[in-house]
C-alpha cells in the first residue's frame, strides 16, 4: 500500500505569526488522519512551522532550494539549512517556479539529487502547459519531466520521493481536471517510473494530483486508483477547506 499525501502548498501567502495561528487551529481538525498531512510554507514561517506541529503527525515542507550545498549564491537556501531546521519536505518544480523563476528541468533534477542528498524529500512537480493537452502532447511532455527529474535518483531514494501531476491550466484557475484525467495522467508517470526502477518502486510512489483541488471536488479524485493524494493551493489556506481535504483522502 502507497501512502496518501495530502499537501498544502501556501505559495507567497502567510507570515510567521499567521503561521502559528493557522496551524494551532489546524492541529484539532486533522488530528488522527490516516494520511499524511504536510504544510508548504514560505521560508520565514519555515521555523514557526516546525515548531508548532512539534509532538504532531503533520510534517512541514519547504517550497524550493539551491541545487548547490553552500556558497555565493545570494539570497538562496539551501537543502542543508531546511534539514537542519526539522523540514522534512521540499516542493521542486512548481510550474509557477518555471514559468517565473526560470526552473527547467535540468535545475529542478539537481534540486532533486540535493534534496535526496540531504534527507529531504522531494515533492516534484510535472504537468503540462493548455496548448500542449490541446495539441496532445500531454503524455509526452509529462513523461519526460518525469524522467529528466529522477535523472541519476538511485532506486533506494525513490522511497523518499514523491511526484505530484500538475496540469499547468488547472493552476489556480478553478478549472479541475476531471478525475479520469488525472488518473490517467498520474497512470501515465507510474508507467514512465515502472520503466525506469521497476513496478515494485512504481507501485510504491505516491502520485499525487493538483490544480483547483478543493473540499468539494476532493474526495472524487481521490477516489482514483492513480492519484494518492493532493497538492493543493488556494485551498490549503483554510483549514477548515484542508481539513475537508484530508478527511476526503482517508
Ligand atoms: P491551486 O494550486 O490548488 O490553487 O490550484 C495548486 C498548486 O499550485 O500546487
Amino acid at each position: 500500500m502507497r501512502k496518501t499525501i495530502i499537501a498544502g502548498n501556501w505559495k507567497m501567502n502567510k507570515t510567521p505569526s499567521e503561521t502559528t495561528d493557522f496551524i494551532k487551529a489546524l492541529i484539532p481538525l486533522v488530528d488522527g488522519a490516516r494520511c499524511e498531512v504536510v504544510l508548504g510554507v514560505p521560508f520565514v514561517c519555515l521555523q514557526n512551522a516546525v515548531e508548532a506541529v512539534k509532538g504532531t503527525a503533520v510534517k512541514i515542507s519547504a517550497q524550493n532550494i539551491h541545487f548547490e550545498e553552500n556558497g555565493a549564491y545570494t539570497g538562496e537556501i539551501s537543502a542543508k539549512m531546511l534539514c537542519d531546521i526539522g523540514v522534512e519536505y521540499v516542493i521542486i518544480g512548481h510550474s509557477e517556479r518555471r514559468q517565473y523563476f526560470a526552473e527547467t528541468d535540468v535545475t529542478v533534477n539537481k534540486k532533486v539529487l540535493k534534496a535526496l542528498e540531504n534527507g529531504l524529500k522531494p515533492i516534484i512537480c510535472v504537468g503540462e502547459h493548455l496548448s500542449q493537452r490541446e495539441q496532445g502532447i500531454t503524455e509526452e511532455i509529462v513523461s519526460m519531466q518525469t524522467k529528466v527529474a529522477l535523472c541519476g535518483v538511485s532506486v533506494d531514494d525513490m522511497k523518499n520521493v514523491v511526484i505530484a501531476y500538475e496540469p499547468v491550466w488547472a493552476i489556480g484557475t478553478g478549472k479541475t481536471a476531471t478525475s479520469d484525467q488525472a488518473d490517467e495522467v498520474c497512470g501515465i508517470i507510474r508507467r514512465v517510473v515502472a520503466d525506469m526502477y521497476g513496478n515494485d518502486v512504481a507501485d510504491g510512489l505516491t502520485i499525487q494530483y493538483g490544480g483547483s483541488m478543493n473540499a468539494k471536488n476532493a474526495a472524487e479524485l481521490l477516489l482514483k486508483d492513480n492519484v494518492d493524494g493532493g497538492l493543493i493551493g488556494g485551498a490549503s489556506l483554510k483549514t477548515e477547506d484542508f481539513s475537508i481535504i484530508v478527511h476526503a483522502a482517508e
